[in-house]
């Protein structure tokens, strides 16, 4: 009957994967082990401590559901996230940078026409988004399904309402590029807001004296066929919060400088009731392939 000092036990249950028929399996499983075993040594860890990680990650599954993705969050204050999106966009090559996805994909991203009002039953300071899609030459890419979503001006996404089910999407939608690769719309000045804390996640938030602010962004999701799926957002320039996102996600490329406009009339000539704001952003893609992550609950909808 094998005995293990604490060393020969990690080469014991690493070499209990050497039959592992996938070789990335295998890999992922020897590493994975051997990361989990440093952290052991290293840190002495108590019985106490490991039970308290233990029933931390059941209650960060318990917290989960079709629209709120506790381990999602987790991953994304712990810097995980971006580093997984840092190791797979290594070189952008002039490509727009790349950002979390963020716990509310939640699908239901309606395709809508350009110039409509995505949010348009919200209290708040009005918002022209203009925008478009090229390769990384410049050339404008037509036919692109462009979905964007953001937090209301009290900092909440509509899949976070109880009533969501029944009043359906608000601020997010999707747009497909023009010939000319353009899309364009209408929306609220989205403000900074604080990730969930009223779970796990935030309660580790708290206890370590973060903050959980992240500055206030659009998101965007462009996928091209031919092209890399781009997973990006777009930050209003000036927030507070641009230097300490609670998930690491703020890259300078991303920082777009929104105007504060009192012209009478929007880009698309319809009258302005009021000052308004303007955004404007650029996509550039890089050729490649791969698959949109799907959303959660993948609710979006076929026809869209
Ligand atoms: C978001 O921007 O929607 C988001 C991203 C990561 C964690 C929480 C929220
Ligand atoms: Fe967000």
């Amino acid at each position: 009957m094998p005995q293990f000092s604490d060393t020969e036990l990690t080469a014991a249950v690493v070499r209990s994967f050497e039959e592992t028929p996938d070789a990335r399996v295998k890999f992922l499983m020897e590493e994975l082990v051997k990361s989990l075993h440093d952290y052991v040594r290293k840190t002495d860890l108590t019985f106490d401590e490991w039970g308290y990680a233990i029933d931390f990650l059941t209650r960060i599954g318990q917290k989960c559901t079709d629209t709120r993705q506790e381990f999602i969050l987790l991953s994304d204050v712990l810097g995980v996230s971006m580093l997984v999106d840092a190791v797979n966009h290594r070189a952008r090559d002039g490509a727009t940078e790349t950002t979390v996805l963020g716990p509310f994909y939640v699908g239901e991203h309606k395709q809508m026409p350009h110039g409509a009002d995505i949010s348009a039953n919200l209290p708040g300071e009005r918002m022209f988004v203009q925008s478009r899609v090229t390769d990384l030459a410049g050339k404008p890419l037509a036919g692109v399904p462009v979905d964007v979503w953001h937090a209301d001006g009290d900092g909440y996404y509509d899949s976070q309402s109880p009533t969501y089910e029944t009043d359906g999407p608000s601020s997010r939608a999707r747009f497909v590029t023009d010939a000319d690769g353009r899309l364009f719309f209408r929306t609220i000045l989205p403000c900074s807001y604080p990730i969930p804390t009223d779970g796990p996640v935030g309660e580790m938030i708290l206890q370590t004296r973060r903050h959980p602010m992240r500055p206030a962004h659009v998101h965007f999701l462009v996928n091209a066929a031919g092209y890399e799926p781009l997973i990006t957002h777009v930050f209003i320039g000036g927030d507070k919060y641009l230097d300490s996102d609670v998930v690491f996600g703020v890259k300078d490329d991303l920082v777009a400088n929104v105007e504060k406009r009192t012209d009478p009339t929007m880009p698309d000539g319809k009258k302005a009731s009021a000052p308004w704001h303007l955004m404007t952003y650029e996509f550039r893609l890089k050729p490649g392939e791969g698959a949109a992550p799907k959303p959660l609950g993948s609710r979006v909808s076929e026809d869209a």
